[in-house]
């Protein structure tokens, strides 16, 4: 088994604060991989192997799947997952480029985007996670994408606006708009810089990292075969619950069920690297 606990240089930190992505060597072998398609498809069907069920599922229909599923929390339901997104090479990265000592679980998210055939909802609209994520205070939250296949442009890979997360909170994302094209023409008006966007291209192993207000959205999958990954979002330890914003009604005020200024702390936002109580399923 290879070293995936990987320190990164200082170049690397700066290519990050740069750019508002940095792309990862390969974090997991080829058996855990293995288990981690396993897993995914089995959440993707619906079976799962706790007593949870997911509670922010999109795109649940029978086989074939047409269009994008995405399963928000999808680890309590599925402990094989519950390692991948708990995984201490990514919170030690996660630090590593947020420059803080700690991190924590904001939520995970399954991503399955099956080949295109016609016009079904296959793309991820140009959007910025802090926009869903403004009922948090840390303005440097970040997110891990895992890739479980080898992903491109030919399938839809992620696609990221390097330096996007210097020009501060748009208000112009929609994870959920089809009209790539016309969304871009929205967020330059609002922006006033022109968009470029680089693809992150992965093997299946590597991880893509990227700045809660880093521009990124995904193009459908022109192959034949389904793009398959899993997103750890993530939070520097200590963030706080700011109350009264647009994103109010994120899943994550009601598992904290707490007040204005309240950490988001507890066994739902569980420790993925630093000090405070380990989660008992994190992969070393
Ligand atoms: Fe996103």
């Amino acid at each position: 088994m290879g070293n995936y606990n990987i320190e990164l240089t200082a170049d690397d930190v700066a290519f990050y604060q740069e750019n508002g992505y940095w792309i990862a060597p390969k974090l997991f072998s080829d058996e855990e991989l293995a288990a981690f398609r396993e897993h995914h498809l089995q959440v993707v069907q619906g079976k799962y192997n706790t007593l949870f069920t997911p509670p922010g599922r999109i795109g649940w229909e029978p086989e074939p799947i047409t269009s994008l599923v995405k399963i928000d929390y999808a680890y309590m339901a599925d402990s094989t997952l519950a390692k991948l997104v708990l995984s201490e090479r990514i919170g030690r990265i996660a630090a590593q480029l947020a420059q803080v000592s700690g991190i924590r679980l904001w939520h995970d998210q399954l991503l399955h985007k099956p080949p295109q055939k016609g016009k079904q909802a296959n793309a991820v609209g140009w959007h910025q996670d802090y926009h869903y994520w403004q009922c948090s205070d840390a303005s440097n939250m970040l997110t891990a994408w895992v890739a479980l296949v080898d992903v491109d442009e030919q399938n839809g890979c992620v696609e990221m606006v390097p330096g996007s997360h210097k020009w501060g909170l748009l208000g112009a994302s929609d994870f959920f708009d089809q009209d790539l094209d016309a969304l871009q023409k929205k967020i330059e008006a609002v922006s006033g810089k022109p968009f470029e966007t680089a693809p992150m291209n992965l093997k299946a192993g590597q991880v893509s990292f990227h700045h809660c207000l880093t521009i990124h959205g995904s193009r459908p999958n022109q192959t034949d075969a389904p793009r398959v990954s899993m997103v750890a979002h993530m939070m520097p330890d200590g963030a706080r619950y700011r109350a009264g914003t647009d994103a109010d009604a994120h899943y994550n005020v009601g598992l904290l069920s707490g007040k204005d200024g309240d950490p988001f702390a507890g066994p739902h936002f569980p420790v993925i690297y630093g000090e405070g109580s380990r989660n008992v399923w994190a992969t070393g």
